[in-house]
């Protein structure tokens, strides 16, 4: 097979089957940069009504880059991830101050603003501007390891970039841009996608009768398309029952400080065990602390919460420990809500139970 006609089949294939969303009329940057952003983590048919809504509120980077985050955020609303739209108005407000309201168009720049990464700025270059640059997505990986029967495990970034490589090669010499008609570069790219997207499908089967690689694809050839592409399963991530112990004489919240290694090093929290505890063994397991037993009042259950880490999840329960005097081990300090507030970063794994805390001290005072 030749590399030629990989190409000339995805442009061919594209142009006569692609479908028809709203980011491919009208092709400027600002509406490339909008939609790849929008689909990075959002279904296609949920991004349109999105994406005219969001281009109609603000038409221009300018609009973008001014738009109050209240506005802003009721236009992201349903589709999730914030960050992404909280990205957009940052970066908006470089392109203005920085590029004179233009996006730039090479990837270097393009990534040096927030949210844009590898496969975002070669998607606007080349979709935009027309240029070479190899956008590599999940669909994409899919194709390229089926159709060249590459078996390299795709959860490695190594095996990305050599993807990434390979696909740049195949991909044509520039020629036109949005501005002036055929865009090969631009439409390699957006073809490889929707390949990826409608015929070479990650579940079920694939539309091999209606593929334009069929003739060529390695993994049809040996029967290996259910196989490729190839990935390892990251790591489960380890669930751990925590019980979370709020002990508080009513004004003040027990904290102890988290081991220099490991998870949240150094950091203050309240009292946590490895477990999950009833009230017998809570009191058993303050005992042991070091506290008093006379000194432990009510045990009050203040509700369950998760957090969610790389590779750990808490599991949290919690209980208010009311205690009638602060006589307490070494390891244990006592700050007021003012001087946790103030003084003590909280890791936000205990979000919840420090809103519980803040509201139960408010209502003792
Ligand atoms: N997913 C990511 N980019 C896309 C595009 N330009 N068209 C359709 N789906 C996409």
């Amino acid at each position: 097979m030749t590399e030629q006609s990989f190409s000339e089949r995805l442009l061919a294939w594209y142009r006569g089957n692609k479908r028809d969303l709203p980011w491919r009329h009208d092709v400027t940057p600002y509406r490339v940069w909008i939609s790849e952003i929008m689909l990075q983590q959002t279904r296609v048919e949920a991004v349109k009504t999105y994406f005219l809504r969001f281009l109609s509120a603000l038409p221009t980077v300018y609009d973008l880059a001014a738009v109050p985050d209240e506005v802003l955020m009721k236009l992201w609303q349903g589709l999730g991830y914030y960050s992404r739209a909280r990205n957009l108005k940052k970066a908006a407000m470089e392109i203005v101050s920085r590029y004179g309201g233009m996006l730039p168009n090479t990837a270097e720049e393009l990534q040096t603003l927030p949210g844009i990464g590898r496969y975002t700025s070669s998607a606007i270059v080349s979709i935009a501007y027309g240029k070479r640059a190899a956008a590599v997505d999940g669909n994409v990986l899919r194709v390229y390891a089926r159709v060249f029967g590459d078996a390299r495990d795709i959860a490695q970034e190594q095996t990305k970039r050599a993807f990434e490589a390979e696909i740049l090669r195949l991909m044509p010499e520039e020629s036109g841009t949005y501005e002036n008609g055929q865009n090969d570069c631009g439409d390699f790219t957006q073809g490889l996608i929707e390949l990826g997207a409608t015929v070479c499908v990650p579940n079920g089967t694939p539309l091999c009768e209606a593929c334009p690689m069929a003739e060529i694809c390695t993994a049809r050839r040996e029967g290996s398309v259910d196989a490729l592409p190839y990935k390892t399963k990251k790591a489960a991530r380890r669930i751990e029952e925590r019980t979370v112990l709020l002990l508080t004489d009513g004004a003040h919240l027990g904290l102890v400080r988290r081991p220099e290694n490991g998870l949240l090093a150094g950091l203050y929290e309240p009292m946590n065990l490895c477990g999950a505890y009833d009230e017998d063994a809570i009191r058993k397991a303050l005992r042991d602390f070091g506290i008093r037993e006379d000194a432990i009042g009510a045990i009050v259950p203040v509700g369950q919460a998760k957090h969610i880490f790389t590779h750990i999840e808490w599991h949290m329960t919690g209980y208010r420990v009311e205690l009638s005097d602060l006589l307490h081990p070494a390891e244990i300090v006592f700050p007021s809500l003012r001087e946790v507030e103030a003084s003590y970063a909280i890791p936000s794994a205990y979000r919840f139970y420090m809103r519980e805390f803040s509201a139960y001290a408010a209502e003792k005072h």
